[in-house]
């Protein structure tokens, strides 16, 4: 074999080999996405807590657990939201499931009264699964210095400390049976994209989440507990206001689906395969262009959520001069 023949025979072997790779690595997708069954939910205990139950994600997981024969916990801030959801979820499968309902607003109480409510709430329970869910976002795109107070307080005390104390409660008991998943809802914003300004304290919040998800799963593995970080991309909630119209936007129902399949495996996972893929497009975009068009992106959105904001003052303002009037 002479040198050209030699390198020609090579490059064709690297060619095959990462085609190989490709190839498995398209393999292993579709058999996490679509094939790879369900953990036994029911297995780790047979009750589940979900905390923000009350709407988009977390109330359409509610109901996906109950569909499997869980009891659940349901933690939310609104009394009748919460009653709505649970005699929702009775009328469909009361049959096979029972519901207790935890009313606190996370936002309001301390890390160590949360806890306690929580630890109260589940005594004599057997909790197999919890699912941090509760989250909030800024009403639209803003700089770090004009986003509320109160907006800044919730965000931190519901996205970092409630998940953080709800697991510290739930978690003595997982570990007195050596069983039990947490699925922590992170998002894109802090793990699939460089950055993501206007809406920094929510990311930041996020980036917690992700890394509290990834240490403790290190820590309680051996002890048979799998815990998890989801990162969702868009879903159509009141907190997005968007609209399900393509596999770019899931609908809370066919996210939820998707997030029950995956909980009990992976630290870190994007359970809807249209959001999977969009981490793999991300990935392949340079850091620059996403800095800059995220920035652009969210720039517009700010713009319009001021009109929006200063018509919406005015209209009000308008009616109570009319009332007075
Ligand atoms: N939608 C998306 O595109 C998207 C993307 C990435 C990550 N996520 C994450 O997914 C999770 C669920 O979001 P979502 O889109 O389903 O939002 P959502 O429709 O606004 O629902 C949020 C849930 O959390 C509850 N909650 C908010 N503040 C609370 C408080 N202080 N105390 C108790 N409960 C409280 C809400 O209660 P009320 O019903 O009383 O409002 C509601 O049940 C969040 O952690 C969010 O950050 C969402
Ligand atoms: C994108 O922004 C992040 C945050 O400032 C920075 O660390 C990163 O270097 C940026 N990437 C590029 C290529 O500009």
């Amino acid at each position: 074999m002479d040198v050209e023949e030699f390198f020609i025979a090579a490059a064709i072997a690297i060619g095959l080999v990462s085609v190989c790779k490709s190839l498995l690595n398209f393999v292993r997708w579709v058999w996490v996405m679509f094939v790879r069954p369900p953990k036994n939910l029911k297995e780790y205990g047979s009750w589940a807590v979900v905390t923000g139950s009350t709407d988009g994600i977390g109330k359409a997981l509610a109901f996906e657990m109950a569909s499997v024969g869980l009891n659940l916990v349901l933690v939310g801030r609104n009394p009748s939201k919460l009653e709505a959801t649970s005699n929702g979820i009775r009328q469909k499968y009361g049959y096979k499931v029972e519901i207790k309902n935890i009313v606190m607003d996370l936002a309001k109480l301390s890390g160590e009264e949360i806890a306690r409510a929580i630890e109260e709430g589940i005594k004599g329970l057997d909790v197999g699964v919890l699912v941090n869910n509760a989250g909030v976002a800024y009403p639209y795109a803003k700089f770090f210095h004009e986003v509320d107070l109160e907006v800044v307080e919730s965000i931190t005390k519901v996205n970092i400390e409630a998940a953080t104390w709800v697991s510290r409660a739930v978690l003595p008991g997982m570990l007195k049976k050596k069983k039990g998943a947490i699925a922590n809802i992170g998002s894109g914003s802090s793990v699939i994209v460089p950055s993501y300004p206007l809406y920094t304290v929510y990311a930041a919040s996020k980036a917690y989440l992700a890394m509290f998800s990834r240490c403790t799963s290190v820590e309680y593995k051996q002890q048979g507990i799998d815990i998890q970080c989801q990162i969702p991309i868009f879903v159509a909630t009141k907190m997005t206001k968007l609209k399900a119209s393509s596999f770019l936007i899931a609908s809370p129902e066919s996210y939820s689906k998707a997030s029950m399949r995956c909980i009990g495996y992976e630290h870190i996972c994007t359970p809807y395969w249209g959001h999977s893929l969009q981490w793999l497009i991300a990935h392949a975009l340079p850091d620059v262009l996403l800095n800059a068009s995220i920035f652009q992106y969210f720039l517009g959105m700010r713009k319009r959520g001021q009109l929006k904001e200063s018509r919406n003052k005015k209209m009000q303002q308008e009616n109570a001069l009319g009332h007075c009037g």
